[in-house]
């Protein structure tokens, strides 16, 4: 059995890749690009001849993971929950890019009335969480700076990610009721688990052991 089959994985782009880069250098992934804020590439081969990066939007890396484009990727737990996780497997929390999703307004917003407006990109995730309740609420779907919604009377509250909580405050709102805690995930094709099982087990378990390493 070959530990060195070709694998290639599918990054987010942006903040959460500045996170990533640190983990995949530790288990010996390094892109071989000269200044990766700079490259306009879309495919970067790395230190290890056999992996490839695919660096793309984080909401597309389980589209690319679940058809099998890549064998495993790298995203948000907030990305995933969206998606719905169909083909997926989730093998590892990678305990970093860490925040939560809130349901965040002004203080003093009544989130329990029934239509209430809510603005997100979170639909899915939004629907799920007041569904649950019983109440029925009325979706806004936003695309980024969903802070502004409740400011100019688009919509009750928001549903949001929260990291320091500064965004929030510097526009005078507040988290409201917490969803969920959020984190980045590493995903893997269910074809290729199996069909690349020594390989994929191979990086997993040397991804695990850096986070074992890391929390002990
Ligand atoms: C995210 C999120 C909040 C902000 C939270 O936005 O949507 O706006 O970060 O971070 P904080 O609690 O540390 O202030 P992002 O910068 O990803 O841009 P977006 O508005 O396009 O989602």
């Amino acid at each position: 059995m070959t530990y060195h089959q070709p694998i290639t994985i599918a990054v987010a782009k942006g903040r959460l890749l500045r996170n990533t880069l640190p983990l995949l250098a530790r288990i010996g992934i390094q892109p071989l690009v000269v200044d990766m804020d700079q490259t306009r590439k879309l495919i970067l081969e790395t230190s290890q001849a056999q992996i490839r990066l695919l660096l793309i939007r984080a909401t597309d890396v389980p589209t690319y993971v679940q058809w099998g484009a890549a064998d495993f990727g790298i995203t948000g737990k907030d990305t995933l929950l969206e998606h719905g996780g169909a083909n997926l497997y989730e093998p590892l929390d990678l305990q970093i890019a860490r925040c939560q999703l809130w349901v965040a307004g002004y203080p003093d917003t009544d989130t329990r009335i029934q239509r209430l407006r809510v603005a997100s990109k979170y639909i899915r995730t939004s629907q799920a969480f007041f569904q649950a309740r019983g109440q029925q609420i009325n979706l806004i779907k936003l695309y980024g700076s969903m802070e502004l919604a409740p400011m100019v009377g688009l919509a009750d509250v928001i549903v949001d990610l929260v990291e320091s909580g500064n965004t929030l405050q510097a526009n005078g709102l507040v988290p409201l009721e917490h969803i969920c805690d959020i984190s980045a995930r590493l995903i893997a094709n269910k074809a290729a688990w199996k069909m690349k099982q020594a390989t994929c087990r191979y990086w997993v378990d040397a991804l695990q052991a850096v986070l074992s390493s890391e929390s002990a």
